[in-house]
């Protein structure tokens, strides 16, 4: 049975019992921060589980896409080397929302395994296993399923420590949780391999095909387990491992889906395709991997989602590198992929140019470092063949970009320890370079034991406050004085830190009750998570610590950085409209002149796009949304739909900011109140900053307005110029340069009629040498084509003799050499021009009777020329 056909028959099974068909989610969970990526097919119904979210289904069926690389699923070092473990790999799944409990989830199980109308797969082949303590499973499987006894494996908690086990389930470090019971096949006494809880359990002879878990816990962030509202199931079957069982094959790679990759990896890789190359199974696995990550939007780069995908590629271009493959490949095993899957997932096939392009690049980037970096491998090797050491695992890593997990790769290959530990130090060891190297951050690392900041500054623009700390120089003092730079501590303040890609707010603490003192703020930032730390000089009088104070923040300036970051998240629910939900924040940052949004997105913003985006965020602020935010619980903020960024650490109570029903995004930073406040908003500037990463730049307000205008008397002054109207510019640029280039023609044209008319004095200048009429001139103002034409001009009036002609323009040298056939034997063309050449900083060549030559030192030309006589003289 194809695997195709598997997969309909699932959802068809399931649907006949009562189950939506529901598609698969993208490998980035949406909106859950804890999670790196979907690892399973119940990724998309956390919120099922645990209650927060009502569908208007109780049971769901689904084939979801997963990956099981970097995060506590993780099988990618196991890739290539055994029969079943892959990166990326789809999972059948069946899903009870508080609906059925175990007794149904076991017998729609082995209904579907062993049932006449659906897989009929022998029943002798099977054996189960349940968590050691659920007797209620063992004996449905046992009284009601008829399974003997001695094939229902009891595993207990065998991964040390309590519900740590093979057979509790759980989606990562929280969330929903419980005991599973799990179904084996046993590929028979040919294949190596025990059964569950055996020694030998790791074997590819008894594989899991079928997980049935019975959802019970929420697991928090202690580890205690909470009881879910309802009693729910979630089931996972890996297509692969069922389909290698029903096609009769002992691995995964055998099956349908993936003999057509090995067969591409081998044509890209000039090998003959077979079975048992290692590498070839890796690079077909990570080609589904990268493939579907960049259709779901991640981009190669060194942080988060980005660096594990860049991993997976790194790891597949060195694997081809390793079969002997130089030159890039893997991004052209795209459209083998896309043949193979792109009918079950039509957003791969639309994404196909995008991966293409993508994955070319990044593999070209290694490429760059990977043939060095192998050498310097192979010389740490030839030093000593035992260990591969820290220092060489970081200089790899740091300076040809071999993430470490590759350089493992190599080290188990060769047989070789590889120094993890020593890596690491010497990961802290740069870690501590670039805090010594930073002294602004240096700075503002100052220890600090005392009362947090109140932050006023949402509603507030001045605070009374207090000076609980000043720091000049790194070191804590109980006083600043005039002139002193330093760091000042409040118990309260107006003025936000910078965070969340928004810059800290600049302007004055002045002191209150009868002290003289005024500080200039120039920045803030935070020294710890709610301890501001206000940066500056003291202008005038002294601080002391207890002292009051009025802290007041530049308002104009930080309503201009208000008005940037709420465009920023206009600006960014725009992208997606416009360009696709693909679009994620790769970075931003926000201050009171611009704001700079850099997201992912592997090609240019057209300026269509950019009108379009334009007009829609422009239309938001038009219609004067209010802006509101408010505090929740981290999980009730993902109900709303917030945009949550992965990366970012947020606590247990977020801000909510919310504008209108157009944007919501988490969000820390300080606001306009309404959309309308924004004023006018205006792309001044896109491009790219990485490999598919994109840099928008903006303008909003009074800056705004400022750029308009500034363009506009651009456009005009360039109307003067022109002495055009502005609606006639591009008509009448058009015309000037229409003129411009028949000029240029014209004047090709002249200079080549003078460069012929000149070949009448020119043969004035000819000289006898050895009986051999020779002349050398430098024609200047000539072009190639010029001095070819006078050349053949000059040797027919010769009738016989030697011509040599230069000239020179912009720092370059042209010359050319014609000899008469009558005195080839003689004199060859190209030793004469290569005579004048080797003295201009040049070299040439060509025919007997003619050639040319370069040259690129002008100032010599005359004396070059010039030498040529003595030259003939002397031969
Ligand atoms: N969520 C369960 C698993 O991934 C079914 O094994």
């Amino acid at each position: 049975m194809k695997s195709a056909d598997i997969r309909k028959k699932f959802l068809e099974f399931f649907a006949s019992k009562g189950h939506q068909v529901v598609s698969s989610s993208p490998l980035v969970p949406g909106n859950d921060p804890t999670l790196m990526f979907t690892v399973a097919g119940m990724v998309q119904f956390k919120d099922c589980f645990l209650g927060f979210e009502k569908r208007s289904y109780t049971r769901a069926v689904t084939s979801q896409r997963c990956l099981r690389a970097g995060g506590k699923h993780n099988d990618l070092e196991n890739v290539g080397y055994t029969a079943r473990h892959h990166t990326f790999f789809e999972m059948l799944g069946n899903f009870s929302f508080g609906d059925y409990f175990k007794r149904d989830a076991i017998s729609f199980a082995w209904e579907f395994l062993t049932g006449d109308a659906w897989l009929k797969l022998p029943k002798e082949r099977l054996l189960v296993t349940v968590y050691a303590s659920d007797d209620e499973a063992f004996d449905i499987w046992n009284k009601e399923v008829g399974v003997p006894a001695d094939r229902i494996i009891r595993i207990g908690d065998n991964k040390g420590a309590p519900y740590a086990s093979d057979n509790f389930w759980t989606m990562g470090d929280t969330g929903p949780c419980g005991p599973c019971t799990e179904i084996f096949y046993d590929h028979g006494p040919d294949v190596a391999g025990g059964p569950p809880g055996s020694p030998e359990e790791d074997g590819d002879r008894f594989i899991e095909i079928w997980n049935n878990v019975f959802m019970q816990f929420n697991r928090d962030e202690s580890g205690v387990l909470h009881p879910l509202p309802k009693p729910s199931v979630d089931t996972g079957m890996g297509l692969e491992r069922l389909s290698a069982v029903l096609q009769h094959v002992h691995s995964n790679f055998e099956i349908d889906l993936f003999v057509n990759l090995l067969k591409a990896a081998a044509r890209e890789t000039g090998l003959e395709y077979t079975q048992d190359q290692p590498s070839l199974k890796v690079i077909a696995d990570h080609i589904r991997a990268c493939s579907f990550l960049i259709t779901d939007g991640v981009m190669p780069s060194n942080e988060g989602r980005g660096y594990v995908l860049r991993r997976i590629i790194r790891r597949a271009v060195r694997h081809g590198y390793k079969l002997g493959q130089k030159q890039s490949f893997f991004h052209k095993l795209v459209p083998d992929l896309v043949k193979e899957m792109g009918e079950a997932y039509p957003e791969l096939k639309e994404a196909e140019s995008r991966v293409v392009a993508a994955l070319k690049a990044e593999e070209e980037q290694f490429a760059k470092t990977l043939e060095n970096g192998m050498q310097v491998l192979e010389d740490a090797l030839s030093a000593n063949s035992t260990k591969l050491s820290g220092e060489v695992i970081f200089k790899l890593y740091d300076t040809f970009g071999f993430p470490v997990d590759m350089t493992a790769d190599i080290g188990r290959e060769r047989g070789v320890e590889v120094d993890l530990d020593g890596f690491e130090r010497e990961m802290e060891a740069q870690r501590e370079r670039a805090r010594a190297a930073s002294s602004f951050k240096t700075s503002a690392n100052v220890e600090y034991a005392g009362a947090a900041t109140a932050f006023e500054g949402y509603v507030e623009a001045s605070v009374d406050a207090k000076v609980l700390a000043l720091y000049k120089d790194g070191q804590a003092v109980d006083q600043l004085v005039a002139g002193d730079a330093g760091i000042v501590v409040l118990d309260n303040t107006a003025f936000y830190a910078e965070g969340g890609g928004q810059v800290g707010d600049t302007g004055e603490i002045s002191a209150t009750g009868g002290v003289d003192a005024l500080f200039d703020v120039k920045d803030t930032q935070k020294i710890q998570a709610s301890v501001f730390g206000h940066h500056g000089v003291l202008s005038r009088g002294q601080l002391s610590v207890g002292d009051s104070v009025q802290a007041t923040i530049d308002l104009h300036r930080r309503q201009a950085t208000a008005r940037n970051h709420s465009a920023t998240h206009l600006l960014h629910e725009a992208l997606r409209e416009v360009l696709g939900t693909h679009v994620s924040q790769k970075g931003s940052l926000v201050n009171h002149e611009r704001t700079r949004f850099d997201f992912a997105h592997g090609q240019p913003v057209t300026a269509a796009e950019i009108a379009k985006i334009e007009s829609i965020v422009n239309h938001v602020v038009m219609a004067n949304y209010d802006v509101t935010a408010s505090l929740m619980s981290f999980d009730d903020a993902l109900k709303t739909g917030a945009m949550a960024l992965f990366g970012e650490k947020y606590g247990d109570v977020v801000r909510v900011l919310q504008m209108g029903d157009f944007s919501t995004e988490l969000c820390g930073g300080t606001h306009v109140h309404r959309t309308g406040d924004i004023g006018f908003f205006k792309v001044v500037s896109e491009g790219g900053v990485a490999a598919g990463v994109r840099r928008i730049e903006a303008v909003t307000g009074e800056a705004a307005v400022a750029w308009v205008q500034q363009q506009d008397m651009l456009i005009k002054e360039a109307a003067g110029l022109l002495k055009a109207p502005v609606a006639e510019l591009t008509s009448r640029i058009t015309q000037t340069q229409d003129n411009l280039r028949s000029l240029e023609k014209e004047i090709a044209q002249l200079k080549a009629k003078l460069a012929s008319s000149q070949s009448g004095e020119l043969i004035e200048k000819a000289v006898e040498v050895n009986g051999v009429k020779l002349l050398v001139a430098e024609l200047a103002g000539a072009d190639v084509s010029t001095l070819r034409q006078t050349m053949d001009t000059l040797k027919d009036k010769l009738g016989s003799g030697v011509v040599v002609l230069g000239t020179h323009a912009d720092g370059k040298v042209s010359l050319i050499a014609g000899v008469t056939a009558d005195l080839t034997g003689k004199v060859k063309a190209g030793e004469v021009v290569n005579h004048v050449a080797q003295q201009v900083g040049g070299k040439g060549g060509g025919r007997p009777d003619m050639a040319q030559a370069g040259g690129t030192q002008p100032e010599n030309l005359a004396a070059a020329l010039a030498s040529v006589q003595d030259w003939l003289a002397a031969k």
